[in-house]
């Protein structure tokens, strides 16, 4: 274990000696809207590369370093085999423009860039780690048609390191340069390091900014270039441990010998998931993501219900989960004090208990489609991922090969892109459907008197969410819903929790709309018109060119206006008697309010 965190400490000091300052890492659910996850260290740090924000002022150095918590969703499919992960930590050194003197051996504050960047990436593996350079070999951006080699890099690489030509190969756009794909950002051409033929060390130069012009991005010349760079910890640590895979280093082991202990009968690939998958559900709680139907909730959903499937399918008790919940937080904790057994466990227990039984079912049902049909297609899993909510890389693996049929993970998403796009249409098109008689993810009925309660519910949740926001401001913004017959539970972006006052505010204002009896209005509406209404929506998701807008009241009375798949009430005035029954903080910047109506 000594590796797992002195590996750590060595990084940093190496850094901080050279006039980095340390910056913990950020939350895996990033400021920056134009990503769902963190997936690189440099992410917390945009502002500084496009000088919104000033480095000298926040860290009194143009320099600093991080071991940040990253998430891949691009590698779900491929955890278990050697290489992929789902969430990881990155090691970076950072710096910012202004650029100062850029010489390696001047410890100072100031921005720097190639030569330091690659002499230090350099010495640290070589002089401080004390690999061998004769198991190195180096890369270089190759140029294109649109940018050039890069001569500088090349220079660097032969002379001031000092590196024999035959051991720098040269790479394009896809191995040798990063930036955002689709999107506007600082970017550049990459010089790497590798050991044993394995990438550890990823050196970006961001000398260019990618801009949108038209449907194309453009590169034009930064006027602040900088210095990013990443290394994945999991993986220094297997070369550092000298492992083939990093299962076997310090970062994987614990956890790895303790399912060989509990669950011998997991293959490797299993019990491989079943790691991954816990740290990153572990991680992604830790951040405050709750299970949902959208976004980072549907990520997490996703990680849950694999290990509930895996769980059904080999007879794992849940004792099992909890001894590695456990074991993972103890390893991890003193380094991320954010993460939580008490909110992990609680969440993985209402998962569990909710789609048990349904899972269950669903594996049944696959089962039988499997016996009668020649062919399964990604409309098939489909249905029986929206029916019964079962992953739909549990259902590629259960359907024999021959059998399946336009069944890529593209497939599916077609497929599923296919039902929002009927469903945002209305919601109603759902109901007589299979299986739940009501279900958005949001809301869920059995039979037609739950519906009908549910239904007050959810336009009551849009009046709460009005009335958060006229008490505490805009800042509020929904996290996540999830509505039952018995009670709402609603989830809010919100640093403090509330005050007994606003609480009573808070409810008095809801009962108000209420009392009002306002009418509830449903309108079809482009998506550019929607938005320019205001009407209040997650800003990740991806809506058609239609949209269904709820509003609630008319004219001067307006209090909410929402894209929503529905259904709602007609006026409010048949919501009932509402009453908040709990408050909690269940996250950092989550706060979360229970509700009930009699
Ligand atoms: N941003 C680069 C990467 O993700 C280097 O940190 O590889």
């Amino acid at each position: 274990m000594d590796n797992f965190y002195s590996l750590r400490e060595q990084f940093f000091s190496f850094f901080e000696k050279r006039g980095h300052v340390p910056v913990p890492s950020s939350s895996l659910i990033p400021d920056d809207q134009s990503v769902l996850l963190t997936t690189a260290g440099m992410q917390q740090f945009k502002p500084y590369y496009t000088q919104i924000r000033d480095a000298k002022k926040d860290f009194s150095s143009q320099r600093v370093v991080s071991i940040q918590k990253c998430f891949r969703t691009t590698d779900f499919d491929e955890v278990g085999d050697d290489t992929h992960l789902t969430f990881f930590e990155m090691m970076g050194n950072f710096s910012f423009a202004p650029l100062g003197s850029d010489d390696p051996t001047s410890y100072g504050t100031e921005g720097y860039f190639k030569t330091s960047a690659i002499v230090w990436g350099y010495e640290y593996i070589t002089k401080e780690l004390g690999i061998d350079p004769s198991r190195i070999h180096v890369t270089i951006f190759s140029g294109d048609n649109v940018i050039p080699r890069d001569d500088e890099a090349y220079r660097i690489w032969k002379d001031v390191v000092g590196i024999d030509p035959s051991r720098i190969r040269e790479g394009g756009r896809e191995d040798n340069f990063w930036g955002p794909t689709g999107v506007e950002g600082p970017c550049g051409p990459t010089a790497e390091i590798y050991v044993d033929g394995v990438e550890v060390w990823n050196i970006v130069f961001n000398e260019y900014y990618a801009r949108m012009s038209g449907e194309q991005l453009e590169f034009e010349k930064s006027e602040t270039p900088g210095i990013d760079t990443g290394m994945g910890f999991e993986r220094l640590l297997s070369v550092v441990e000298g492992k083939s895979t990093f299962f076997e280093t310090s970062a994987f082991l614990p956890s790895i010998q303790q399912i060989q202990k509990d669950a011998p009968h997991l293959s490797v690939t299993q019990t491989r998931m079943l790691v991954d998958h816990m740290r990153g559900s572990i991680f992604l709680i830790g951040d405050g993501v709750l299970p949902s139907n959208k976004e980072a909730g549907y990520v997490l959903r996703r990680l849950l219900r694999k290990l509930i499937t895996l769980a059904i399918q080999e007879g794992l008790e849940k004792e099992l989960f909890t001894t590695l919940q456990q074991q993972i937080i103890d390893q991890y904790s003193p380094l991320y004090p954010e993460l939580s057994l008490v909110q992990t466990q609680q969440i993985w227990d209402e998962e569990y208990d909710r789609f048990k039984e349904s899972i269950t079912k669903g594996l049944k049902e696959l089962e039988k489609h499997i016996e009668k049909k020649d062919v399964i297609t990604a409309h098939d899993a489909f249905y029986i991922y929206e029916t019964f909510g079962v992953p739909f890389d549990v259902i590629q693996s259960v359907v024999p090969q021959e059998k399946q049929k336009e069944f890529s993970y593209k497939d599916f998403e077609k497929a599923q892109k296919e039902h929002q796009e009927i469903s945002r249409a209305g919601s109603e098109k759902k109901f007589g459907g299979h299986g739940l008689l009501l279900d958005t993810g949001e809301l869920k009925a059995e039979d037609e008197q739950e519906l009908a309660k549910v239904i007050r519910f959810h336009t009551a949740t849009h009046l709460l969410q009005a009335a958060l926001r006229e008490v505490r401001g805009e800042s509020i913004t929904q996290m996540g819903s999830d509505i039952t017959a018995k009670r709402l539970r609603f989830d809010f972006s919100a640093e403090e929790k509330l005050t007994q006052e606003e609480l009573q505010r808070v409810e008095a204002l809801v009962q108000d709309y209420i009392q009002k009896d306002l009418p509830v209005t449903k309108e079809v509406m482009k998506k550019e018109d929607a938005l320019t209404s205001g009407a209040l929506h997650f800003f990740k998701e991806q809506y058609p060119d239609e949209v269904t807008v709820y509003t609630i009241g008319q004219g001067d009375t307006v209090v909410s206006k929402e894209f929503c798949g529905g259904p709602h009430v007609e006026r409010t005035s048949e919501i009932g008697s509402f009453h908040i029954t709990k408050h909690e903080s269940v996250g950092r910047g989550i706060k979360r309010i229970r509700a009930i109506l009699t």
